[in-house]
């Protein structure tokens, strides 16, 4: 363990090390994997930082604008759109930022008239000229370092950060979002209730950081849970960096059965055969779910389960991607009677199709057919919004290529992210997937396709639970 100390003004965390310097945080972690960048407790010195990136433009925050647009690109959604902070919100940062700085510089004016008394008293002695020499190197570097602290400092008004306890999730408070509601944005199954404070759901304790109320609410909290800290996070938001114990779903188990009736949204056809339909839960009962799940979806009095297409990330508006099927009740009734503002009742969410929880590795998606590439979607959708994979291969199969229906969107991903490829592939069998070694697969398809793959991955030794499947039936 390391015990060496460093002023908390120069350590960063890596997600917003990672936004400094544009590349997604998995790329970091496996540098500090790797070591070739030094990690202190979960963070990185900036000096640190722009030795292992040197070549990062920092000017005019060019990395962070590239890193805004490749979202923007990618998502081409509001999940991503800026707004300004409140200017009541963005005033108390600012006037804790100014607190904060106003410590660090009493500080170092009295480690500078420590340093400098230490200096005198050593005159002449080999230590007095090493620290001397120390002080003349530190004085002169650090352009970079400097440059990198003071974007640090912008990010810490716009978006504090937030980290999870015990689960170590991490994201940013963006715009004039409640905590809550960031933590959706970011895709994190957070446990609440109603969204607008009056069930208590997303209670949690403040470990580090500020908040600010920005709701008010009728869940009374008790004063032991005031002393702890507790706060809820529909009606507050940060006004500093945080660290948070909450509760955050690991697994599909954790995630408790809910019924909600929705109401259709929009009908977009996606090609000849395929309808995107979205639908829109009520603010006060959203549906809980983990990406790549599944829920059963009653319309029109016919009942049946559907990938969802979507990321929780998207909170209210839950996509189903539902094709043409001749003789399906299902689909004969979304194609040619079902209207926008019908109710439509949700049960679920089921399914294990999710994102692992574990270090971040690269990526494999395997997408057999138009009926894989829903519940593929959502995973990857979730991938991009933590931006932790270090990469994404996606491998899309389909027997015709009228099937892919939705290539534009996956060229996009390719095109706006330096660590996304996209293969479409016409066929009727699997592909060669390259080297696997090291990487998670993710297959979606029927179930002779899914143990077509597992099979394939077997003959190349790849370890069988590397894999996650879904199957279709
Ligand atoms: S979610 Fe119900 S009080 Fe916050």
């Amino acid at each position: 363990m390391c015990t060496e100390h460093f002023p908390m003004a120069e350590l960063l965390t890596l997600t917003r090390a990672a936004r400094l310097v544009g590349v997604a945080r998995g790329v970091l972690q496996r540098r500090v994997r790797e070591g070739t960048l030094a990690s202190f407790e979960g963070m990185v010195r900036a000096d640190d930082l722009v030795r292992a990136f040197p070549g990062t433009q920092l000017e005019d925050n060019a990395e962070m604008a590239r890193v805004e647009r490749i979202k923007e690109r990618a998502f081409g959604r509001r999940v991503y759109e800026r707004s300004l902070p409140d200017k009541e919100v963005l005033a108390a940062r600012l006037g804790e930022l100014a607190r904060e700085l106003a410590q660090a510089r009493a500080s170092a004016a009295r480690s500078e008239a420590l340093l400098h008394e230490l200096g005198k008293r050593l005159e002449g002695n080999p230590l007095g000229t090493w620290l001397s020499h120390e002080l003349e190197a530190g004085m002169a570097s650090g352009e970079d370092e400097h440059e990198i602290l003071a974007q640090d400092g912008v990010m810490r008004v716009m978006t504090p950060h937030v980290k999870v306890v015990p689960g170590g999730q991490e994201f940013f408070v963006e715009g004039a979002d409640t905590v809550l509601e960031a933590a959706l944005h970011a895709g994190l199954a957070m446990a609440y209730g109603c969204s607008i404070g009056t069930c208590g759901e997303c209670k949690a304790r403040v470990v580090a950081g500020s908040l600010k109320k920005v709701r008010h609410h009728d869940f009374r909290l008790t004063e032991a849970e005031k002393l702890q800290g507790c706060a809820l996070l529909c009606c507050h938001t940060a006004l500093t960096d945080l660290v948070i114990e909450a509760n955050v779903a690991r697994g599909a188990a954790e995630i408790p059965p809910q019924s909600i009736t929705a109401h259709v949204r929009k009908m977009d056809p996606l090609s000849e055969d395929v309808i995107l339909l979205e639908v829109l839960t009520p603010r006060t009962s959203r549906l809980r779910f983990l990406a790549g799940q599944s829920a059963i979806v009653e319309l029109g009095g016919v009942k049946a389960t559907w990938p969802i297409a979507s990321c929780p990330c998207e909170e209210r508006r839950i996509q189903f991607h539902v094709r043409r099927i001749a003789g399906n009740r299902f689909s004969d009734y979304v194609f040619h009677r079902l209207r926008i503002g019908e109710a439509v009742a949700l049960e679920g969410p089921v399914g294990e199709f999710v994102l692992r929880d574990e270090e971040p590795r690269p990526l494999v998606f395997v997408a057999w057919g138009w009926e894989g590439f829903a519940p593929v979607k959502s995973v990857i959708e979730h991938a991009l919004a933590q931006d932790s994979a270090e990469s994404i291969d996606l491998v899309w199969i389909v027997a015709s290529a009228s099937e892919h229906y939705y290539s534009k969107l996956c060229r996009a991903w390719a095109d706006a992210m330096d660590n996304f490829r996209f293969t479409p592939v016409v066929a009727r069998e699997l592909p060669d997937l390259g080297d696997l070694s090291g990487k998670d697969i993710y297959v979606a398809g029927d179930s002779a396709q899914v143990e077509a793959t597992r099979a394939r991955l077997a003959d190349h030794a790849v370890p069988a639970e590397r894999m996650v499947a879904w199957v279709s039936r």
